[in-house]
């Protein structure tokens, strides 16, 4: 469900999640928190961290200035983090969720996830157990320690599988999502379930070198609105229910990013990004292995969607 103007969406909690969110993958540690400091002047209340992102604890010195100088209150912050791999067994959960409050310097997060379907040991994939993550993870939601929970990089076969037994259904997947990635499956299915479903690398970048910015079919729409094909590819999501969390550490570009309000893509525009290719920029090949336990190969891990 959204609000009007697609500032917010709302979760199956009952909590508001902004809609436009700071994605904080790649952001130096060095550089972080300059900025996160223009996002919160320029508007944005959400960040998405990650303990595997390495910078959480620059992010919590300047969370704690922000709050101290009163600039943001807590309360009007969405702070979202990822439980990595590395911590899946029901023991390692709320330790790690620990490491990342203490990080953060925080009481509490609004939203945890699972970072992905993946579980490691000793830099040695492992065969993953969703379902006894999961209760962990139900536990925490259960102790307030964070005000919602979910996953991450999740098909709609393991999502289907996880709601099988789940006791607290997960409120949101975060997916890779663009216009070059629409995932148009897996987005119908979360709209069923009532899983909120947010963008990872919504301008197509992460790590590779694509760019899907320069799509003719985004550079078109970005002419004939006046704005630049970050805005459309971002509007898009947002018009498409999906939170977005575009990274950026300039000032310019984080500002541009937030620009998505007060304007809208009309439909007969938006009736042509079903022309655009699809590509899937973050494979998660780094995961699968033919001697892995868990995933042999990318089909399995994405189970072929
Ligand atoms: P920078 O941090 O220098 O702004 P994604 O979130 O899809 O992975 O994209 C992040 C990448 O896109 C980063 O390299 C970021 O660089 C760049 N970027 C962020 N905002 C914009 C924008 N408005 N236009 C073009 N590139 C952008």
């Amino acid at each position: 469900m959204a609000t009007e103007d697609l500032r917010f969406f709302e979760l199956n909690t009952g909590a508001k999640i902004p809609s436009v969110g700071l994605g904080t993958w790649l952001a130096e540690p060095g550089v972080v928190a300059h900025a996160l400091a223009t996002a919160i002047n320029v508007g944005y209340r959400h960040i998405d961290c990650a303990q595997i992102y390495g910078n959480e604890k620059e992010i919590g010195d300047a969370l704690k200035k922000l709050f101290a100088d009163g600039v943001v209150k807590r309360e009007d912050m969405f702070i979202t983090s990822k439980l990595w791999c590395n911590d899946h067994l029901p023991e390692d959960v709320p330790k790690a969720l620990e490491r990342t409050l203490r990080d953060l310097k925080l009481d509490y997060l609004d939203l945890y996830l699972i970072h992905w379907p993946v579980s490691a040991k000793n830099g040695k994939l492992t065969k993953p157990d969703i379902p006894s993550t999961w209760r962990a993870m139900e536990a925490l939601y259960n102790s307030g320690k964070t005000r919602a929970i979910g996953v991450s990089n999740f098909s709609v076969k393991k999502l289907q599988d996880l709601l099988n037994v789940a006791n607290v259904p997960p409120a949101v997947n975060q997916v890779e999502l663009h216009p070059s990635l629409q995932q148009l499956k897996l987005h119908s299915f979360c709209e069923s379930k009532g899983v909120h479903l947010s963008g990872y690398s919504p301008l197509g970048k992460g790590y590779s070198e694509s760019n899907i910015l320069k799509n003719p079919v985004l550079l078109t729409t970005a002419e004939k609105l006046g704005k630049t094909p970050a805005q459309i590819a971002l509007r898009w999501g947002l018009q498409m229910g999906h939170s977005v969390l575009p990274k950026s550490t300039n000032d310019a570009r984080l500002k541009e990013n937030f620009d998505l309000f007060n304007w809208s893509i009309p439909a007969d525009l938006l009736a042509n990004f079903s022309e655009i290719e699809q590509e899937r920029i973050v494979t998660g090949s780094d995961f699968v292995s033919k001697t892995s336990p868990g995933y042999k190969t990318t089909e399995e891990l994405w189970d072929g969607e």
